[in-house]
């Protein structure tokens, strides 16, 4: 039975991907979640998977090397999905510490580990041993309004925000351990996600609680900016896929080719919920485009993200398959369905960080 040591799997994509693994391949695996438990990680996430007897969950920070060292010597992992990262762009931007702690050297911590359990003592590593590194596609900088400009795996690292950058960072040490020491390593560069249980932090959940809620929706700056959506059970595919047929030290590319204008996005979670809410729900009445209302911009926001999945789709056969019409409607119908997670969410310290992210825009 193949052990897979999961980290971060208590946040959004994380804990999509579990139970795309647990759907998958049922008893067949074992799974190891290690996560500190941020704001960002929530348990509830996988409250249908804990009673799993194939599956332990161990609160840990990334960065302590000796709970991490403790998980390689007691368990004999076969795969590393590392996705645990703080994730943020605006939290990275007022705060870029803590991004560098986990993601940079969180990531050197996950390396080092997999390599001192996996090494032979001829410096060669043991079978079948795969680590891959769930990484995203802002690493790539910020591309032109032009509809014919990609980023390919190919397009030079050119990370803006703290985030970015240390998220390129820990791309960089995956690829130096692949170079230095063989280490079996697979990188995978993906677009914006969205879908179940994503904090309502980033622009698709946040836009949907507002206007459940009656309140103003902050669009920065012009609202043209263009991100490249993927439906996360995609994600969660293209990773498996990834992990087990990617080719060590290799970049792949993950994406929607679903390009949208954040205004865009905005309008159609508004003509969503019109559809979805019944009459009688008092809400509905609020949810409209006068919700809408324009903000400072985010200081050194990039310009338009999108993928050229070409490589994914030639080399392991992954590709896209949620349509982004069908993707959003599952997501929002899952929001409606699910009041009580984000009201649990966003009890505590969330109010906090909406007044202090969005009081002086
Ligand atoms: P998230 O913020 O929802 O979840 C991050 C998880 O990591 C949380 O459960 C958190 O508790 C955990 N974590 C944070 N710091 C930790 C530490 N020091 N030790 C252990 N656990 C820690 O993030 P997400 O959106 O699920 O993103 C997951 C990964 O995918 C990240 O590496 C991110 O860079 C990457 N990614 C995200 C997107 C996206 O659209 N969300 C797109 C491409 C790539
Ligand atoms: P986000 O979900 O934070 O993802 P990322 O910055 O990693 O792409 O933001 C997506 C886009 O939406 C980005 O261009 C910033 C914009 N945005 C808003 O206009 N208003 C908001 O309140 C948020 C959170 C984001």
């Amino acid at each position: 039975m193949r052990t897979y040591l999961v980290t971060g799997g208590a946040g959004f994509i994380g804990s999509n991907y579990i139970h795309y693994m647990f759907d998958k391949y049922g008893d067949e695996i074992r799974i190891i979640n290690v996560d500190k438990l941020t704001y960002a990680g929530n348990l509830e996430n996988l409250k249908d998977i804990e009673s799993r007897a194939n599956y332990t969950f161990v609160k840990a920070d990334i960065c302590d090397k000796e709970a991490i060292a403790k998980i390689f010597e007691e368990n004999d992992i076969d795969r590393v999905v590392h996705f645990a990262a703080e994730s943020h762009v605006d939290r990275s931007i007022k705060n870029p510490e803590v991004f560098v702690q986990t993601n940079v050297l969180g990531t050197a911590v996950m390396l080092n580990s997999a390599k001192a359990a996996w090494e032979n003592e001829d410096g060669s590593f043991k079978d079948d041993k795969r680590f891959l590194h769930v990484s995203t596609d802002e690493v790539y900088g910020s591309l032109p309004d032009d509809p014919n400009a990609y980023f390919y795996e190919t397009t030079p690292i050119d990370p803006h925000s703290p985030y970015s950058s240390s998220k390129a960072s820990s791309d960089l040490l995956v690829k130096a351990y692949v170079d230095t020491y063989k280490f079996p390593a697979i990188i995978t560069n993906c677009s914006n996600n969205y879908g179940p249980y994503q904090f309502p932090e980033k622009l698709i959940p946040l836009i949907i609680n507002n206007a459940l809620a009656g309140k103003n929706l902050p669009v920065y700056g012009d609202g043209k900016n263009v991100r490249d959506w993927l439906y996360v059970m995609d994600h969660a595919k293209g990773i498996d896929m990834a992990t087990e047929s990617g080719r060590f030290g290799e970049r792949y590319n993950i994406g929607g080719h679903n390009e949208k204008q954040n205004i865009e996005i905005i309008n159609i979670i508004i003509e969503t919920l019109q559809e979805l809410l019944p009459d009688s729900d008092p809400r509905k009445a609020n949810v409209t485009k006068d919700l809408i209302t324009y903000v400072t911009d985010r200081k050194g926001h990039d310009r338009r993200y999108a993928i050229a999945p070409d490589k994914i789709k030639e080399e392991i056969g992954w590709y896209p398959e949620t349509m982004f019409k069908d993707g959003i409607r599952l997501t929002i119908k899952w929001y409606l369905e699910n009041e009580d997670w984000m009201k649990n969410v966003t009890s505590g310290d969330y109010q906090k960080y909406y007044e202090g992210m969005y009081a002086n825009r």
